[in-house]
C-alpha cells in the first residue's frame, strides 16, 4: 500500500510502510483557513492502522471495498459523507474510527468523502490506516462556493469546504437517497444505524436535533430583522435553531426541491448586504428552520470547542450521549497537544490513531 508524502504543495510517492505501520511524513500545509501563513510547515503527522472491526450475526454481508461506484450503489446500511481536508485530517480519522467502533455494522457502511485538494494524498492515506474502508473520494470545487462566500467571525468558517455540505444532493450518486452528514471534530459513542433510521416524514428533507430554547433573533444581523421582506420568510414556522454538523439528509427531497439553489440565493443575497454573521449555519436556518425531522439531543452534544472567540472548556448538555461534537473554535487534538487539555477532550483521545509525533525543526 502506497503511501504519500506532500511538501509544498506537491505530491509525490512516499516508501511504504514501515513494521507494518504507516509512516506518514506529511509535512502539513495549513491553510490560510488556520489563521497561518500558507507556508508553515505544522508538523510530522504519522497515522497507524486502525484495527478492523468486523459486522456481527444479523447484519447484511459486508460491503466489497473494492467494488467500484457505477450506476448501481454497493449495499450498504448506511451511507455517511464527510468532508476531507488535510488540516482536519486527523479528526476525520477519529470520527470514522469512533463510527466503526461502536457500529454493529462496520462493514456495511459506506463512507463519500468529499475533497477539494490533496485528493490522492487523501485516498491513500485513508486506505493505509482504514485497508477495508468501502469508502470514495468524490471532488468538491472549491470555486463552486467561493464567489459565494462573505467572511464571517471565524476564518475557519470560511473555508469552501465547510459549504460543501449544502452540495451532498448534487456530488453524490442518484443512487443514494438518504445520507448522514458528520463534521470532522466529533466521535460517535453509540450505533451510527440509529441516527441513520431517524424517520423523516414528507415535506421534511433534512432532520437534525434542534434547539429551540436557543436565541434565535441573535443568528441574523438587525438588519435582516428590520426589512420585512426578509423576515417574513420565517412567518408561519416554529424556526429553531439546529446545528449542522449531524444531519440526516433525504437526497431525494432534497433534489426535487432545488434546495441547493435556495441556500445559494441567500448567500448571493448575504454578499450584498449583512443579514447574518455566521458561515455556512444561517442560509441552512433560513431554508430549513422549523421544517426539519427531529433527532434526540443526544446525537448531537455540540458546543465542547467552546465560542467562536476564545475556545473555553465546556460543558455536556443535561442528558445521554451518543455523539459528541467539538464545534466551536478549540479543537481537542490541538488543546492536547498544547498541553492545556479541557476535561471532555479525554474522552476524543481514545479514537486519535496518530503515532506520537517526532518534532522536525522549524525555523519560525
Ligand atoms: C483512490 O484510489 C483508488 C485506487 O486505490 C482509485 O480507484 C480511485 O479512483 C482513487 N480516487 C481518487 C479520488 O483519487
Ligand atoms: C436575543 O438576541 C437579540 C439579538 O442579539 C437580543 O436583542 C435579545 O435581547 C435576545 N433575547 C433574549 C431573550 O435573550
Amino acid at each position: 500500500m502506497a503511501a504519500a508524502a506532500i511538501h509544498c504543495g506537491k505530491a509525490k510517492p512516499f516508501p511504504k510502510m514501515l513494521d507494518g505501520k504507516i509512516s506518514l511524513v506529511l509535512l502539513l500545509l495549513l491553510l490560510a483557513a488556520a489563521n497561518a501563513a500558507p507556508s508553515s510547515i505544522v508538523g510530522n503527522l504519522r497515522f497507524r492502522e486502525a484495527p478492523q472491526f468486523y459486522n456481527s450475526n444479523g447484519c447484511p454481508p459486508p460491503i466489497n471495498p473494492s467494488t467500484e461506484y457505477s450506476s448501481s450503489c454497493p449495499s450498504s446500511l448506511v451511507d455517511v459523507a464527510m468532508t476531507l481536508d488535510v488540516a482536519y485530517l486527523r479528526g476525520s480519522m477519529a470520527a470514522i474510527n469512533s463510527i466503526l467502533q461502536h457500529s454493529s455494522c462496520p462493514q456495511s457502511i459506506y463512507f463519500h468523502f468529499l475533497a477539494s485538494s490533496f485528493t490522492i494524498f487523501l485516498n491513500s492515506t485513508i486506505s493505509s490506516i482504514f485497508p477495508s474502508l468501502p469508502f470514495i473520494i468524490h471532488p468538491f470545487d472549491d470555486s463552486l462556493v467561493a464567489g459565494r462566500i462573505s467572511t464571517s467571525i471565524r476564518a475557519a468558517l470560511d473555508r469552501p469546504l465547510n459549504y460543501a455540505r449544502s452540495y451532498l444532493p448534487r456530488l453524490l450518486p442518484t443512487c443514494v437517497n438518504r445520507v448522514v452528514y458528520l463534521d470532522s471534530d466529533l466521535i460517535l459513542v453509540d450505533d451510527i444505524t440509529a441516527l441513520a433510521a431517524t424517520p423523516i416524514p414528507f415535506p421534511a428533507a433534512l432532520a437534525a436535533p434542534e434547539y429551540c430554547n436557543a436565541n434565535f433573533t441573535a443568528y441574523f444581523t438587525p438588519t435582516f430583522w428590520a426589512n420585512p421582506s426578509l423576515s417574513v420568510s420565517f412567518e408561519g414556522r416554529r424556526a429553531c435553531y439546529f446545528n449542522t454538523g449531524v444531519m440526516v439528509m433525504d437526497l431525494e427531497r432534497w433534489r426535487e426541491e432545488g434546495y441547493t439553489e435556495r441556500i445559494e440565493e441567500w448567500m448571493d443575497l448575504q454578499k450584498r448586504m449583512r443579514i447574518y454573521e455566521l458561515g455556512s449555519l444561517p442560509p441552512f436556518l433560513l431554508v430549513f428552520a422549523g421544517r426539519i425531522a427531529a433527532v434526540d439531543h443526544r446525537w448531537n452534544q455540540h458546543g465542547l470547542g467552546g465560542d467562536n472567540f476564545r475556545g473555553l472548556c465546556r460543558d455536556l448538555h443535561p442528558g445521554p450521549v451518543s455523539l459528541l461534537h467539538w464545534s466551536g473554535k478549540g479543537k481537542p487534538w490541538s488543546r492536547l497537544d498544547a498541553g492545556r487539555p479541557c476535561p471532555l477532550d479525554a474522552l476524543w483521545a481514545p479514537y486519535d490513531l496518530l503515532q506520537p509525533a517526532f518534532p522536525i525543526d522549524v525555523d519560525s
